[in-house]
Parts: C-alpha cells; sequence; structure tokens
C-alpha cells in the first residue's frame, strides 16, 4: 500500500502551511552556493503542490520570503527575486491548466516592482480557479499583519464605522491578508529548525505542528503524505477532553 493510499481522503487537512527551510544548508553540503540551493528547492514547490491536488488539499501557504529575509547578503535577496519572477512567469500557464489558484499574503508594496506585478498577473489570470489555492508568503511577516489589522480596526473606531464593542475575532480575521481563508490544520516546517520566524501567529493557534529534518530541497511528495498521516494519528482536542471527542465522531 502507498502512502497515498493510507491517507484517509475525507480527513487530510484542508489547508497546510509550509515553512520551507534548509535551502542554504542542502547546498553548501553540495559544495554550491546558495542560490543553487533555492532553485532546487523549486523542484519541491512542484513536487508539493502535486501532492496537495492528489491528496485533497485545498490551500496550500508557502512561507517563501520572511521580512527578515531582506537582511541576507543582497546577493542572494537579488536571487530570490529574479526567481521568483523567473518561476512565476514560467509555471503560470502550467498552473492555470491545473486549475490552481495562486495569490501572496505579505506587503507586496514592498517588493520590486518587477515581482509585485508579476504576481498580481498571476492572480488575476487564476483567480477563478477552483482548485488548489497556492498562497505564496512574500515579504511576510505575522507581527506586521497584525499590527496592520489593530491599526485598521482604531481607524474605522474612530471614523465611527465599527464601535468598540463591535470588535470581536471575526472583525479582527476580516483585517489579516488571509482573509476568507481557512485556518491552517498542518504546519510543516523543514530543515530540524523548531521555530515559527514570524509566520501566521494569528492563524495556527491550533494548528498542529509537524517538524521534519528534511531539508527543503529533499522534501518530495511522500514526504507531505507523511506529514498528512502523522496528522491523521493525532487527536484534536481543542481543550476538550478525549471521551468527548470520540463521542462527536
Ligand atoms: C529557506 O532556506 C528559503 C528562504 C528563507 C528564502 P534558507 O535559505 O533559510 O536555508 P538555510 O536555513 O540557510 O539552510
Ligand atoms: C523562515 O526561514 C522564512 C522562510 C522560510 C521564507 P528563515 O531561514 O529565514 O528563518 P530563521 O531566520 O532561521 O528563523
Ligand atoms: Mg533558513
Amino acid at each position: 500500500m502507498s502512502t497515498l493510499e493510507k491517507i484517509d481522503i475525507n480527513n487530510t487537512p484542508k489547508h497546510i502551511a509550509i515553512i520551507m527551510d534548509g535551502n542554504g544548508r542542502w547546498a553548501k553540503k553540495q559544495g554550491q552556493d546558495r542560490l543553487f540551493g533555492h532553485n532546487i528547492g523549486v523542484e519541491s514547490v512542484r513536487e508539493v503542490l502535486k501532492g496537495a491536488q492528489e491528496a485533497n488539499v485545498k490551500y496550500l501557504t508557502l512561507y517563501a520570503f520572511s521580512t527578515e529575509n531582506w537582511n541576507r547578503p543582497k546577493e542572494e535577496v537579488d536571487g530570490l527575486m529574479n526567481l521568483l519572477v523567473h518561476t512565476i512567469s514560467n509555471e503560470v500557464d502550467e498552473l492555470n491548466k491545473n486549475n490552481v489558484c495562486i495569490s501572496t499574503i505579505g506587503d507586496l508594496d514592498g517588493l520590486p516592482g518587477d515581482c509585485k506585478a508579476e504576481m498580481l498577473s498571476a492572480y488575476d489570470r487564476t483567480k477563478q480557479n477552483t482548485g488548489v489555492h497556492l498562497i505564496l508568503a512574500l515579504n511576510y511577516s505575522a507581527k506586521w499583519e497584525l499590527m496592520n489589522a489593530v491599526k485598521n480596526i482604531t481607524q474605522k473606531v474612530e471614523t465611527g464605522q465599527l464601535t468598540s464593542s463591535e470588535v470581536n475575532e471575526e472583525c479582527f480575521e476580516n483585517e489579516l491578508t488571509t482573509k476568507g481563508i481557512p485556518d491552517p490544520e498542518l504546519l510543516i516546517r523543514t530543515s530540524g529548525e523548531h521555530r515559527i520566524s514570524n509566520f501566521l501567529l494569528w492563524q495556527i493557534a491550533y494548528t498542529e505542528f509537524y517538524f521534519t529534518e528534511i531539508l527543503w530541497p529533499d522534501f518530495k511528495r511522500e514526504n507531505l503524505y507523511e506529514a498528512i498521516l502523522d496528522y491523521q494519528s493525532r487527536e484534536r482536542r481543542f481543550g476538550m477532553v478525549s471521551e468527548q471527542i470520540e463521542k462527536n465522531s
């Protein structure tokens, strides 16, 4: 029985978020520069997207560039932006053919103009698609997102569009870049690091975490299935006790 066949297709996470980490270390091991690792990492993105399609995952959020990543050497940052523009422009036809909708979260205005334009055009071309929704976190920071939400809500209260007693979780979520997207049930981080690195702080309040030592360029479809299987072996209690969960299932 293949790993995919072992997955209970009716209980796959609707939304999986991935912190794709380890490209630099992978490249170093091969005696190559860091950009080589990022290039090969694109193949893992293709793999994981196909895996998500096969395993009935509806939303796939990939952490591609954090606001902190601007602090890397200029050569690497430029290389990453180029890679992004070229990958999206090369892949958008295929993504469209596969009914994938592609969008971004993060501060697009802070990206180089060609990068922003490419992402907006890819979104425009694929927004009607009903297959997997691929969300790229680009120039993303969870703290930035949360601060923005607070500012927008404050402004709405100040201008009388909202009263302070109307401020609740729902209106807060409407100010997040993930508006309309369900919270991820599963978050994967590769490369053996056990931290969140400013990713989706609000949205992961009840997410299951899966950490693997595998470096991102080595992460393939099969590894995604293993993560899903691990997720399916867990009991999500949401503060309740086991007996209540069994009764409800
Ligand atoms: C993840 O790999 C890709 C990005 C952050 C853009 P890294 O580049 O962080 O690789 P390591 O962690 O240095 O090995
Ligand atoms: C997190 O990885 C950001 C992305 C995967 C895009 P980093 O490699 O930048 O995270 P830290 O700096 O090790 O926490
Ligand atoms: Mg890293």
